[in-house]
């Protein structure tokens, strides 16, 4: 096994559509000198890491490793967990939820046990349940395990509100908050495109159509090619970013919520400052008393999920 003597080590687990997506995201953005991937599907793991390998002369410097041996992990600095089971014809979410929560139960002990010291990114769904679920199973701190949560459903809606102002994304500030699913937050009240308050921009009727949209997104993408993968690469690999570069960017990430609006004791997102200790803090944002009781509803369900799984 090589192993990166400078620079950080990044272990991604599972190979599937989404983990070596990120995995090429991370090679390409130079993000990590070591780049691991596990799957118990090792000839596919193999076969990722190879053709990832074969493209590293274009890249900047660094490692590539592919095994079905959960030691390729050993020593990350930071581990994406998107190992998961596909949904299967019949199959409720609970039920997924449930055989995911099962392959939770052997995975996250062996990763703690290889990478101690990791920062660890959850991104298997249901996001919120399962960062909860990992969090427990571990014991580590909220600030050093949590979700990737709400950080591309906000990139989606930011870019609708850009394509509809003809405002460049990057000036567009609006966050999704809550559950990573059908119960999450669009935060209009605080929502800018160029500065500008997204609500004097847009009116309610067509921004209700975007939450829409934006929940519903991943439908039409997943019916067309089977799963979605690169704007979930990139959106994870800009969070292990935040990480790696100590950057404290602001993410709305999934995290133990702090009891702030009287939400506790359930994993969900709000925007946090992310650094190289993982979630610095959880800011408080401004909220309307509609967006607190959505926030509030989604908890809510998430927790109702979290219970009914045994946690
Ligand atoms: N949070 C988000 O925004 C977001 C977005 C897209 C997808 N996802 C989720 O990411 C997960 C992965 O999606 P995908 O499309 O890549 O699925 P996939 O089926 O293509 O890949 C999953 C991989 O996990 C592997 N795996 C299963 N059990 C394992 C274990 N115990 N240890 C190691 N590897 C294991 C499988 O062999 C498979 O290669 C799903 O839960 C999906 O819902 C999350």
């Amino acid at each position: 096994m090589i192993e990166s003597s400078t620079g950080s080590k990044l272990a991604i687990v599972g190979a599937g559509s989404v983990g070596s997506t990120l995995a090429y995201a991370a090679l390409i953005r130079g993000l990590a000198r070591s780049v691991a991937l596990y799957d118990i599907n090792s000839v596919k793991v193999r076969a990722e890491a190879l053709d990832l390998r074969q493209g590293l002369q274009f890249v900047p410097a660094a490692h590539v490793e592919g095994s079905d041996d959960v030691q390729v992990c050993a020593g990350a600095d930071i581990i994406a967990v998107t190992a998961g089971a596909k949904q299967q014809p019949g199959q409720t979410r609970l039920d997924l939820a449930a055989s995911t929560t099962k392959l939770m139960r052997t995975l996250m002990p062996q990763l703690v046990e290889v990478a101690p010291d990791a920062i660890i990114v959850m991104v298997t769904n249901p996001v919120d349940v399962i960062t909860y679920v990992a969090q427990q199973l571990t014991g580590l701190s909220p600030h050093r395990l949590f979700g990737s949560g709400t950080v591309l459903d906000s990139a989606r809606l930011r870019g609708l509100i850009a394509s509809r102002c003809g405002i460049a994304v990057q000036n567009v500030h609006a966050n999704i908050v809550g559950e990573h699913g059908d119960s999450e937050i669009p935060l209009w009240s605080t929502a800018t495109a160029g500065t500008i308050p997204v609500t004097e921009l847009i009116d309610e009727a067509e921004r209700a159509q975007m939450a829409h949209d934006v929940v519903h997104a991943a439908y039409e993408i997943i019916d067309g090619k089977g799963a979605t993968n690169y704007a979930i690469g990139v959106s994870a690999c800009r969070i292990l970013e935040a990480v790696l570069r100590d950057e404290h960017r602001v993410l709305p990430v999934s995290t133990r919520a702090d009891g702030h609006h009287g939400i506790e004791d359930v994993c969900l997102s709000i925007p946090s400052v992310v650094g190289a200790s993982g979630i610095e803090r959880q800011l408080h944002v401004p909220m309307s008393e509609e967006e607190i009781a959505g926030l509030r509803a989604s908890a809510e369900e998430i927790r109702a999920v979290a219970r009914s799984l045994g946690f």
